[in-house]
């Protein structure tokens, strides 16, 4: 085995390490800390490994004997999910279904990796759209295209790079699609939690934008994509009044809705997928981080088109079909999260927090547009250099959060943070933000 303080150097012979300084010590992180082994010391982990992890390290449940045998006997033997099935994929595909998964969305493809579960979302409105509208009349798909927002992260797979769009660093040199682009009417809150910008103009925007493209892309728009609360993006929230708008352009122009649920879905808001909290349904969901395996689930719409992907073979498939070892541990999660209540727990502790920063807001300066709901917080800094020594001075605190588009920063809370940890993440942050009032 390597020591842990050669773990940096040996890797960076061989890879680039862009990453922590710490190394992870797996065996002694538990719940919401994770040790450092070159250290031992301990940080709160309010990322999450970037919101896909949702029950804490090491919980107890993930430690009986039995599912630790089960566990085990998948990780040492991997079959092809998608054409050789298993009991323990069963069990995971019916908790899933029955728990998870809202009534009226019959169909589920599992992959490895949010991008790809993008990536098969929008192959099966591809799919749908060119059989609709017929082959010949949309250059056999090639002349479709996806309408979706600006500052939208989706992924770096090739079609999620034409949608993607935060840091020009992650797609600028690659070949895209030039695909419909419309304006992100995002809410802006005070310090009171009540909304501080013109919202309706803001979404007037937005839709006159999206009137323009399906004028200009006229019955080649497959899908509309977004995520129902924006992340890497800016932690940019939008009203259910424009989600109610987007659902009614999708059936106006059969175009399938989409959500991207890769970061706010499992839980992540205390409902099982952020769209509930909206309470607009879309026609496909994409997800992925907390699920551990990835992939889509589909309602009713996709049937307009009988021979869609999850009835025709071979249009959308990958060896693997998703990671078993992912499809137990998902199980076991779903078990816990529902046993132990943390739903209701993670909504509670997230309200906890946004207050505690709205009150630093107010006394301090510095903390603007405290948003968010469940485990997905953020607030904003007063600009994107206060926001880069804000996130080093956290560290220094051994708290760990997440840049948030260009000014902000986001946390992505554990389902099993306590109202201690939460105080102590609201001391650490009132610690580590500048004395005196914002320049
Ligand atoms: C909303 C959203 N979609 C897609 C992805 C891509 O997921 P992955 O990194 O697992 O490919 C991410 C990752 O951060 C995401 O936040």
């Amino acid at each position: 085995m390597i020591q842990a303080q050669a773990v940096h150097d040996t890797l960076r012979r061989h890879q680039l390490v862009d990453g922590y300084p710490i190394v992870m010590d797996l065996e002694r992180s538990h719940g919401s800390w994770i040790r450092d082994a070159l250290t031992g010391d301990e940080y709160l982990d309010f990322f999450t490994c970037f919101a896909s992890w949702p029950i804490g390290y090491n919980h107890p449940a993930t430690l009986e004997p039995e599912f630790r045998a089960e566990i085990e006997l998948c990780a040492r033997n991997k079959p092809a999910s998608s054409d050789l099935y298993t009991t323990h994929m069963a069990a995971f595909v019916d908790a899933f279904a029955t728990h998870v998964t809202p009534a009226d969305f019959p169909y589920h493809f599992w992959v490895s990796g949010g991008a790809l579960a993008v990536e098969n979302a929008l192959k099966t409105a591809f799919d749908w759209k060119a059989q609709k509208v017929g082959p010949q009349n949309c250059d056999q798909g090639n002349a479709l295209v996806v309408l979706h927002l600006r500052q939208a992260f989706h992924g770096r797979t090739g079609y999620t790079l034409s949608v993607t769009n935060t840091v020009p660093d992650k797609t600028a040199l690659f070949p895209k699609f030039s695909w419909p682009r419309v304006h992100n009417p995002a809410l802006e809150y005070d310090l009171d939690g009540g909304v501080a910008n013109d919202i309706e103009a803001e979404e007037a925007r937005s839709c006159a934008e999206i009137e323009a493209a399906f004028e200009c892309y006229a019955g080649r728009v497959a899908a509309i994509l977004l995520e129902p609360m924006q992340g890497e993006g800016g932690d940019n929230h939008f009203r259910p009044e424009y989600f109610r708008k987007l659902r009614a352009y999708a059936d106006e122009h059969e175009a399938l809705l989409v959500y991207d649920e890769v970061q706010t879905g499992f839980f992540g808001t205390g409902k099982p997928w952020m769209w509930q909290c909206l309470g607009v349904a879309p026609d496909v969901v994409a997800f992925g981080k907390k699920t551990q395996v990835c992939g889509i689930y589909a309602g009713a719409r996709v049937d307009e088109v009988p021979n869609n992907v999850f009835h025709r073979s071979s249009r959308i498939n990958s060896t693997w079909g998703g990671n078993l070892v992912d499809m137990v541990r998902c199980r076991k999660f779903i078990e816990v999260i529902e046993s132990e209540g943390l739903a209701a727990s993670i909504t509670v502790r997230g309200r906890e927090l946004i207050e505690g920063l709205r009150s630093i807001g107010r006394e301090r300066g510095h903390v603007a547009n405290v948003r968010g709901v469940g485990s997905l917080v953020a607030f904003t800094l007063e600009s994107p250099a206060a926001r880069s020594a804000l996130l080093k001075s956290l560290w220094e605190r051994k708290l760990m959060a997440l840049p948030s588009g260009p000014q902000s920063v986001r946390f992505r809370l554990p389902f099993v943070v306590t109202a201690d940890e939460i105080a102590t993440a609201l001391e650490r942050i009132s610690d580590a933000l500048p004395a005196g009032a914002p320049a």
